[in-house]
């Protein structure tokens, strides 16, 4: 039986009513009436363990969504986001240039490299300049990404593209028995919301609203295409998604109900998958699940519980190899327990003051205090474990810590939601949570770690610190 599903379209399912560019309103996935619907791409890959070597251009570029008029973007090495690394542990000497007419940064968010390579706010790109970090990579495999990270400017810098997927890898993954066929059984998708204004323009322009809950979209976009299908085998698929929106959360589950296995978070592989329904994946957040494509009609990836708005429509295609068709037992090391170590304890609030809702965009700190470049909020031991209790206010923020992984102990006093079982680097605060996490990467006062709130908006007005580590 031939099971091509490219050209029926679903698009009546998947059209949420394009309630207008209010925050939080639901994206519209595909155009309604479209009857042939692309083929999802995957970014390019670049794969950098023969050479240990990785140069990135950012540029500008434009991008046509949907058919409508081009959008002016940015991107790395491309017209909109850049491609998608493969690195290895080992040295790796990179090359960022910057062809754009402003300062950028290249952050490697999920790699653990010293302050001098993280890529912050502190270590700017000028026009016409290169970055040169001469990086050395020691991690366990990992979906991570890169993104550029100017202080006051992340928000639109990211908005218009300049991001990027990492895997890093060990080779094992075959051995492992996951599926490892880039773009066929082994997708890397990108999830971003953007807001496209009626004569089909990408537009960014935050109001204060926008400000407070973050800048929200109202269609979906995955590896920056508007309503495309992603064709799949009929087995066992692996699928790196990455919350590369600037403020949006997305509860993920498939339409009709199939389970996530999953098998990997933001810092690696969890010993053996888990098994869910759902997830909930927040800015900067990364997750690998598998799920079986071998029976059932091809599912759609929806988002949100009550009026839930299609994400990504997924397709059957015969013609690609099933490799996989059983689920690995056991594929990653045991998780390292962090808890009953000699800890220091710190707590640290994420405001948003009132201020900032009735006037001006104040308000936005932790701790009470708005970020500022030359000020060291937290001095951090090498190789020392602290636990961070942190708590949100007003909304739930995406908390992220620069060179160090951590691990969930509780969330609100209970145990983690399953989805936080794993290595983190970014976890959706709700009200509070305990982290706890080694730090083993030195940052100096020049060029230290930062901490903040992922929704970008509220890092950039100010929800954002930064500590050194020695
Ligand atoms: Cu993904 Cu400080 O960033
Ligand atoms: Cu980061
Ligand atoms: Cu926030």
């Amino acid at each position: 039986m031939k099971r091509r599903h490219f050209l029926k379209s679903t698009a009546a399912a998947l059209v949420a009513a394009q309630t207008g560019s209010i925050f939080g309103g639901r994206p519209a996935h595909a155009d309604a009436g479209s009857s042939s619907r692309p083929r999802l791409k995957m970014p390019p890959l670049l794969d950098t363990r023969e050479t240990g070597r990785l140069s990135l251009s950012a540029r500008a570029g434009a991008l046509s969504l949907a058919g409508g008029p081009a959008t002016a973007t940015t991107g790395f090495s491309q017209d909109y986001l850049g491609p998608t690394i493969i690195m290895q542990n080992g040295s790796l000497a990179a090359n960022v240039e910057n062809t754009l007419d402003e300062a950028i940064s290249v952050h490697w968010h999920g790699l653990l490299v010293p302050g001098e390579h993280d890529g912050g706010p502190h270590l700017p790109i000028s026009p016409g300049q290169s970055w040169t970090p001469d990086m050395s990579i020691a991690q366990q495999p990992a979906t991570a990404w890169y993104h550029s990270h100017i202080h006051g400017r992340t928000a639109e810098q990211v908005y218009s593209g300049l991001a990027g997927v990492i895997h890093v890898t060990d080779g094992h993954d075959a051995e492992r028995g996951l599926p490892v066929d880039y773009g066929v059984d082994d997708l890397t998708l990108v999830l971003q919301d953007r807001r496209i204004s009626p004569s089909g323009q990408m537009v960014y322009d935050p109001s204060m609203m926008d400000v407070m809950h973050g800048f929200m979209g109202n269609r979906m976009l995955v590896n920056g295409q508007v309503g495309a299908v992603a064709a799949v085998p009929a087995g066992i698929v692996r699928l790196r998604l990455l919350n590369g929106s600037n403020a949006r959360s997305y509860r993920l589950a498939f339409d009709d109900g199939r389970p996530m296995h999953m098998i990997a978070t933001d810092g690696g592989f969890l010993p053996g998958s888990v098994t869910l329904d759902g997830l909930t994946l927040s800015p900067g957040e990364r997750v690998e699940i598998l799920v079986d494509f071998a029976t059932g009609a091809a599912p759609v990836l929806r988002s949100g519980f009550e009026q839930p708005f299609g994400v990504l429509e997924f397709a059957i295609d015969d013609t690609l190899p099933a490799r996989i068709t059983s689920h690995p037992e056991g594929f990653g090391p045991e998780l390292e327990v962090l808890t009953g170590t000699q800890v220091r304890t710190r707590t640290l609030s994420l405001d948003m003051g009132m201020g900032g809702m009735m006037g001006g965009a104040g308000g936005f700190a932790i701790n009470q205090r708005p970020f500022a470049m030359d000020r060291i909020d937290l001095e951090v031991e090498l190789g020392s474990v602290e636990k961070w209790v942190v708590s949100s206010t007003m909304i739930a923020h995406p908390f992220h810590v620069h060179g160090a992984l951590f691990r969930v102990v509780s969330e609100n006093g209970s145990p983690p939601r399953p989805e936080n079982l794993g290595w983190k680097d970014t976890v959706l605060v709700r009200d509070q949570a305990e982290i706890i996490m080694r730090f083993d990467q030195p940052a100096s006062r020049d060029k230290p770690f930062m901490y903040h709130c992922h929704i970008l908006e509220h890092e950039d007005a100010g929800m954002m610190g930064q500590f050194t580590v020695s």
